[in-house]
């Protein structure tokens, strides 16, 4: 019986130390340990990325990595990732209500628009896609205006502020307006109900210990029964809301979802899992890109300076190529792993990846490659995305279709909402620094966040009112 007991426990320790025998011996493995690092040591994303896995990444474009209780084959190579991009039925989407079904995450986002696969994806988009791809997109200036407004009010005696926050309002705030078509009420109000409701389900759901170990979800743990129970609260007091949302005479991702609702497109679950992903997607990677742009303009003063100066030029090429940069250096999404292999199948020229498998990307991982980006690759430098607003977008839009940028992943699964998201991050740092000039708080540790979605960790920023 013991020694049952102990074979059972030395084989569960082979499973996380060692990748399975039937992964693809071209390529190298990053020790098993490494995705822990961020959880329980003081380094970040980018000093865990440099010491353990970028060697190894940039020499091989793919490696084996273990991560949310099991290995993983995660890529950089951009030939590499166009292979995952264009075969969508052998890299299938898999997303965490396949992957981790028992987790409290899965609970929270179900299967939606960006986990599915095949025939639900196509049904979830046909309901809410248009109200992704052109919302409204007159909400967003107004808000912008409120968001000065009230940073103006939070402003005391120049002290430094933690600025997630008021971010998080705007971003929340354009969300419900322009793509669900309901009023959170956001920027209107500190510690609306919503604001409250969500932080604290965040908090709840991505614990280091849990985001690393999910099978622990299956366990009766009491802390994760009451996140469980809560998860549930949250979720149907949301669906409530898109359902007594109003339509002012436009068609919104909130009208779409309840049609689709009412004539029986969708389960109620299926629109509760719709409606939330479009809410947290909607609001959670605009808002990380805001984070990391107010770190690189408090960060450079003569970038504020260079943008400043585009006041009133509609194409505002500048500001575009910081973007760009930011994009590229600190994407939102750091690492994704949500596709699984339908058959196996042959990688490049000599990975052969069984069945079954998992396999991801590395975003921040392809944007520092020193192939692509050459020896400057870790430096903020947006000339290279070129000067006229011409330049610029070709440029990135070559950037896009070769997978050497990323951040919005690409061809059929590209992000829906790009164009949207953009859109905001532009509209609100053009109004602020007419107004404002940033800086860092000197107190503040530059640091990124240690795992997860990457943005500056506790980011604190100056704001000192520009004189007329
Ligand atoms: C800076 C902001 C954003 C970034 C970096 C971003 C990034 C991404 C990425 C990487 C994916 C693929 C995800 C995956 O495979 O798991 C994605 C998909 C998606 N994003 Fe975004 N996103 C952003 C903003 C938004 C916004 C504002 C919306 C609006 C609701 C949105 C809606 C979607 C949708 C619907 C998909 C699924 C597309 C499909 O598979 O058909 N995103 N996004």
């Amino acid at each position: 019986m013991i020694s049952a007991l102990i074979v059972g426990v030395l084989l569960i320790v082979k499973s996380i130390i060692l990748p399975p025998s039937n992964f693809p011996k071209s390529i190298p493995t990053i020790p098993f340990y490494v995705s822990f690092l961020g959880a329980y040591t003081s380094m970040d994303q980018e000093e865990i990325y440099n010491y353990y896995m970028r060697e190894k990444l940039e020499k091989y474009g793919a490696a084996k990595l273990y991560f949310a209780s099991r290995w993983n084959i995660v890529i950089i190579e951009p030939e590499l990732l166009l292979q995952l991009f264009k075969n969508e039925n052998i890299y299938a989407k898999s997303g965490n209500q396949e992957k981790i079904p028992y987790s409290v995450l899965a609970q929270y986002t179900g299967e939606n628009i960006i986990s599915a696969h095949g025939e639900k994806w196509r049904l979830y988009r046909r309901v809410v896609a248009s109200s992704v791809q052109f919302p409204n997109m007159e909400p967003i200036v107004e808000n912008s205006k409120r968001f000065l407004d009230v940073l103006h009010q939070e402003l005391i005696n120049n002290s430094p502020i933690e600025i997630i926050d008021l971010l998080q309002r705007y971003t929340l705030a354009n969300i419900g307006d322009s793509v669900l078509g309901v009023k959170f009420n956001t920027m209107e109000e500190k510690d609306t109900e919503i604001h409250k409701r969500i932080k604290h389900v965040k908090r709840q759901i991505f614990q280091p210990l849990y985001m690393n170990f999910p099978f622990l979800d299956k366990l009766p743990i009491a802390s994760r029964m009451e996140a469980r129970k809560e998860v549930a609260q949250f979720r149907s007091y949301f669906s409530n809301i898109l359902k007594t949302c109003q339509n002012f005479g436009r068609e919104t991702g909130a009208s779409r979802l309840r049609q689709a609702l009412d004539n029986n497109t969708l389960t109620e679950k299926e629109f509760t899992d719709n409606g939330i992903i479009l809410m947290v997607a909607g609001h959670e990677n605009p808002l990380l890109l805001l984070l990391s742009l107010f770190y690189i303009v408090a960060k450079y003063p003569e970038v504020q300076h260079k943008i400043r100066q585009e006041n009133g030029d509609n194409e505002a090429p500048y500001l575009n190529s910081v973007i760009c940069e930011c994009l590229r250096m600190l994407p939102p999404l750091g690492q994704i792993i949500n596709r699984r292999t339908t058959e196996n199948v042959i990688l490049g020229s000599n990975i052969r990846i069984p069945k079954g498998t998992y396999v991801g990307y590395n975003n921040f991982g392809t944007g520092r490659h020193r192939k692509i980006w050459g020896e400057s690759a870790d430096e903020f430098k947006p000339e290279r995305w070129g000067k006229t607003p011409q330049e610029i977008s070709r440029k990135y839009l070559e950037a896009k279709i070769k997978a050497n940028l990323p951040a919005f992943h690409g061809r059929k699964r590209a992000c829906l909402g790009e164009k949207f998201a953009l859109e905001e991050v532009r509209v609100l740092i053009q109004t602020l620094l007419q107004m404002y000039q940033l800086s860092l708080d000197p107190n503040w540790v530059e640091k990124i966040t240690p795992a997860g979605p990457i943005c500056p960790l506790g980011l604190k920023i100056k704001f000192k009112k520009i004189e007329f």
